[in-house]
């Protein structure tokens, strides 16, 4: 015990072992595997914020010991993507694991990653060409390739991805499904700034005007679901006008969809449902989505 009464070791956390290569990465695991620990991994391209680490929180209840994957993965993204741009801050993101306690950091390079260029990888389906899909080909299939090998890499027991991310959790979902990867997924509400932003790695590249602007997303998408009561055609429009109405953003879609396919609700659609969009501002191109409530059709 310290003077102040706090005990010295309960008080530093212990910084997670950092696998670079995948014979650190099997040795880390090894080691865990000894003690017999089962693992939780959370998958993420780094640059670590508030949303991150609640996945984190969330993986250290769920299992003893938590693996986190950093790796901006060039498979899902295009070329005129922002693959070289994307925000790296390995030292604030080792520093933030070592706080929150994860036991391991698997940091690969994209040659540790892919030694070869892959010839055989994951497709995504019909369900990866709507919405993100339409608009960034190939994104789900390059994400849906990274994460079964991280699940090969890993083996964890559960895996953990945020909602902010919706169709890429839906996909997980069903990748894990219709694959039979064993493993147990489980999803993490979006979490937000105080003015309702998502919390998005891209959100460092808002300038102070467009940063203003994007508050409005979460905004239209929230406001939208008061109009729940009159169906799922009330909502969108809702939800649309307030969208394309502001004159920063540059939309790509405003859509209703059902969770576990991500096909649009129809009209007399009952439970919960998806409300997701897409939006430009100036270069940066944020989503969002909120869970809407159908009640179905009203009693007549
Ligand atoms: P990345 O964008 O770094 O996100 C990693 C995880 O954090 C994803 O599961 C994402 O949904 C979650 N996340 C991001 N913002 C969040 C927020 N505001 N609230 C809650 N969770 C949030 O998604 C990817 O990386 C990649 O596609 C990946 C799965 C790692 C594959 O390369």
């Amino acid at each position: 015990m310290t003077e102040s009464g706090i005990s010295p070791t309960s008080e530093v956390s212990t910084r997670p072992v950092v696998a670079r290569t995948r014979g650190e990465l099997a040795r880390g695991l090894a080691a865990l595997r000894a003690e017999g620990k089962s693992v939780a991994l959370v998958p993420t391209m780094g640059a670590l914020h508030a949303g991150h680490r609640a996945l984190v929180a969330r993986a250290i209840g769920l299992a003893d010991a938590v693996v986190v994957s950093v790796f901006v993965n060039p498979l899902q993204f295009a070329p005129g993507e922002d693959l070289a741009s994307y925000p790296r801050t390995w030292d604030a993101d080792l520093a933030a694991l070592t706080a929150d306690g994860a036991a391991l950091v698997f940091a690969p390079t994209p040659t540790v990653m892919y030694p070869d260029q892959p010839r055989v990888t994951v497709h995504a389906g019909p369900m990866g060409e709507v919405l993100e899909g339409a608009h960034r080909p190939g994104h789900f299939d390059g994400v849906l390739t990274v994460v079964a090998k991280l699940f090969n890499l890993v083996r964890p027991d559960v895996a953990v991805f945020g909602e902010k991310d919706a169709q890429q959790l839906a996909l997980i979902r069903r990748m894990v499904s219709d694959l039979d990867l064993p493993v147990h997924v489980v999803g993490v509400p979006t979490v937000r700034e105080p003015d309702g932003l998502a919390l998005s790695s891209r959100n460092a590249y808002l300038d102070p005007d467009a940063r203003i602007a994007a508050a409005h997303i979460s905004a239209a998408l929230f406001g939208a679901r008061a109009a729940a009561p009159k169906g799922p055609l009330a909502v969108t429009a809702v939800a649309r006008a307030g969208m394309y109405g502001k004159k920063e953003f540059d939309v790509d879609y405003v859509t209703l969809v059902d969770p576990s396919t991500f096909e649009e609700v129809a009209e007399g659609f009952e439970g919960t449902a998806l409300l997701a969009t897409a939006v430009r501002i100036g270069s940066t191109r944020l989503i969002d989505n909120v869970p809407v409530e159908l009640p179905g059709r009203p009693p007549r």
